[in-house]
């Protein structure tokens, strides 16, 4: 930390102190902390090895946490804009993923907590360790979080009012899932809305709703459609987000590099699931038992996501550092998208056309284009996504892909898939 950050750590203090106008310390507390919390004490703290951890949220100072040797919070502060958005159960979390890797044998992260606070500390999974006590005019109490509890830690209960859901689907798999879990958030009494990424974000999104992204893993990546839709987001000022990736086996990750990316903007990422849904390409013949099992087992972990989401028993995992990370930068290219693309070119038969445009309309690059006359569309490789929209859906079968299925995978029909989305 910087010492122009040390100053701003203490104008962030005092604005909680301060609460609106009503401070929740007595006199006597207020003036210890007004001697604990000024830039020469925070500078001597660091030079004795305490940390501070900062959240910023769309440039906002809007949390802090300081921790004194691995296994102690010795502060935690809230900007009160930003109460209330998981931001604190995320320092915590941070906190005690670090407690755990440092101090391998420590079994809690202890902290001593004012009366204000304590309820705070309970519902993040805190556990009341020992006596009130009051030291130097402040009264605390000594509250622990078992460390066995981390995993759970990692996420928080949802805050949002309401979800708003954007999805991006090449051939269903993805907007089934989304759909379910949409189903069971409404059921539980939260309101949500189906969105579609194919285009770029288009305003500010509800207020105090949650950003849920759901899209289909390609290239151990995802499209570049669904990742210029990541980019046109607002600003997340705090605001709560989840993903909900299918895909055909092995996601690789992924959730590393969005989780940054969604970070950055100012989001609060708690929660990131992968369903395992049928290939959409590569099958010289329809596994048709095989992709309703695997369709049936997904579409239950999807309510069930759904219902832990609520429950707050859910985690953002980092993915797997290296891959991740290089399958990020690397689906920011074309290169993986031409390679794909040369293994299963999308070719047009002109036999079978009956030039309905829905290939033209569908695809969400803008590859398919149908000249004046033509009598069928053309794919334009360097655009093309290999989504497999165009083939999956088009009517009879004259987009295909050489040597795969006549009948090729859909998850379902083209008038579900177009009566979707808001
Ligand atoms: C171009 C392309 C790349 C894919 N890459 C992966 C991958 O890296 N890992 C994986 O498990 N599945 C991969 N799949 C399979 C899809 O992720 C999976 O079938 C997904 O559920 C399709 O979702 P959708 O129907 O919503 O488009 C890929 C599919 C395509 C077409
Ligand atoms: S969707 Fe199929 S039938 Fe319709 S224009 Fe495209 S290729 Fe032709
Ligand atoms: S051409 Fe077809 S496969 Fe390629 S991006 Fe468009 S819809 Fe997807």
């Amino acid at each position: 930390m910087s010492p122009g950050q040390s100053g701003e750590v203490c104008r962030l203090v005092s604005k909680v102190m301060d609460g609106d106008g009503k401070s929740v310390l007595t006199p006597d507390e207020r003036r210890v902390f007004d001697r604990y919390v000024t830039p020469e004490a925070m500078e001597r703290r660091i030079s004795m090895g305490y940390r501070h951890e900062l959240v910023y949220v769309s440039g906002v100072l809007a949390g802090m946490i300081e921790t004194k040797g691995p296994e102690q919070v010795s502060m935690l502060y809230i900007h009160p804009g930003y109460a209330g958005k998981g931001l604190g159960s995320r320092l915590i979390a941070r906190a005690a993923s670090r407690c755990s890797s440092e101090s391998p044998k420590a079994k809690f992260l202890s902290v001593y907590v004012t009366d204000s606070a304590i309820g705070f500390y309970e519902r993040v999974g805190f556990v009341r360790g020992g006596a009130r006590k009051t030291v130097g005019g402040v009264a605390s109490t000594l509250c622990k979080l078992p460390l066995a509890r981390r995993e759970r830690m990692l996420s928080s209960k949802m805050h949002a009012a309401s979800v708003e859901l954007f999805v991006f689907t090449g051939t269903g798999n993805s907007l089934l899932v989304a759909q379910a879990a949409a189903e069971t958030l409404k059921r539980e009494g939260l309101p949500v809305r189906l969105r579609s990424m194919d285009k770029p974000c288009p305003g500010p999104l509800g207020e105090e709703a949650a950003l849920g992204l759901a899209f289909p893993v390609a290239c151990f990546s995802t499209y570049p459609t669904v990742w210029r839709f990541v980019d046109s987001l607002p600003a997340g000022d705090g605001r709560e987000a989840f993903v909900m990736g299918t895909c055909g086996g092995f996601a690789g990750g992924m959730q590393g590099p969005l989780g940054k990316v969604l970070r950055k903007k100012g989001y609060n990422p708690i929660a990131a699931k992968f369903f395992v849904m049928p290939g959409n390409y590569g099958n010289k013949k329809l596994p048709v038992e095989k992709n309703a099992l695997r369709t049936e087992r997904a579409l239950l972990d999807a309510r069930s996501f759904a219902r832990d989401l609520l429950k707050g028993q859910t985690e953002w995992s980092n993915g797997i550092p290296l891959l991740s990370g290089l399958m990020y930068r690397l689906g920011q290219t074309r290169r993986p998208w031409d390679f794909f693309y040369r293994l299963f070119p999308i070719t047009a038969d002109p036999g079978k056309c009956v030039r309905c445009g829905r290939c033209v309309r569908d695809c969400p690059a803008r590859a398919v284009t149908m000249a004046e006359g033509a009598d069928c569309p053309a794919v334009e490789p360097g655009l093309c996504e290999s989504c497999q929209r165009c083939v999956g859906f088009c009517p009879t079968g004259a987009l295909h892909v050489p040597g795969k299925p006549a009948e090729p995978y859909r998850a379902m029909s083209h008038e579900a898939f177009e009566a979707a989305f808001e």
